[in-house]
């Protein structure tokens, strides 16, 4: 099955950037460690836009972990397109989605569907702060559709009945913070 960004015409070189040099930088690490810190032990979890399944190398070995994601670039990820009506074929206890949300069409559609069918979130965003014209075009650049602050993720979390239990920072640059967020949800 063709990857993602050639089924879906977007750049070819993100599958460099994401699936092959970004998988060995330590920040990508960093981020599943830090979302393993909103784990409990012995959780069934979802990896959605799984990628490559790094958390899977970082989750502890008492949790069942399935991924997701539109490509098959691990050769265990289950298809899934997360800008679709998906339901998730098995039952979750919490749903992982790191580096994912900037990149869908319609993240709160996707998440509200997450919601649904699970009691924890722990997600990803870099937000933006004083981001300039030419930081949006960076971002733009390596397909994100959404340039949020973490005002507006908060706004838009609250707004589906999440409430944020965690919160790390990844890393912080001038215009931009990378922030893992652990989530419940209100019901
Ligand atoms: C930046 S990579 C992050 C991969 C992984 N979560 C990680 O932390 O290493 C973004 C991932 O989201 C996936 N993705 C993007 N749009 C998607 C969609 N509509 N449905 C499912 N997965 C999607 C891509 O295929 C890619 O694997």
């Amino acid at each position: 099955m063709a990857r993602w960004p050639w089924k879906r015409g977007r750049d070819a070189r993100l599958l460099g950037r994401w699936y092959g040099e970004q998988a060995e930088e330590e920040w990508v690490h960093q981020r599943c460690r830090l979302a393993v810190a909103c784990i409990d032990e012995g959780v069934n979890v979802a990896d959605l836009g799984c990628g490559l399944q790094v958390l899977r190398e970082h989750l502890h070995a008492s949790c069942t972990y399935t991924g997701y994601d539109l490509g098959d670039m691990h050769p265990d990820n289950v298809i899934l397109d997360l800008d679709e009506a998906f339901t998730l074929p098995q039952e979750h206890d919490v749903a992982v989605l790191l580096g994912v949300l900037e990149f869908l069409a319609d993240p709160q559609a996707a998440l509200a569907r997450v919601v649904e069918a699970v009691d924890a979130v722990v997600l990803s965003f870099v937000c933006v702060h004083e981001a300039s014209e030419a930081d949006v075009k960076r971002r733009e650049a390596v397909g994100a559709k959404h340039h949020w602050s973490e005002d507006d993720l908060a706004e838009r979390l609250h707004g589906l009945g999440l409430t944020v239990t965690q919160r790390h920072l990844v890393w912080e640059r001038p215009g931009e913070r990378h922030v893992v967020l652990g989530l419940t949800s209100a019901d």
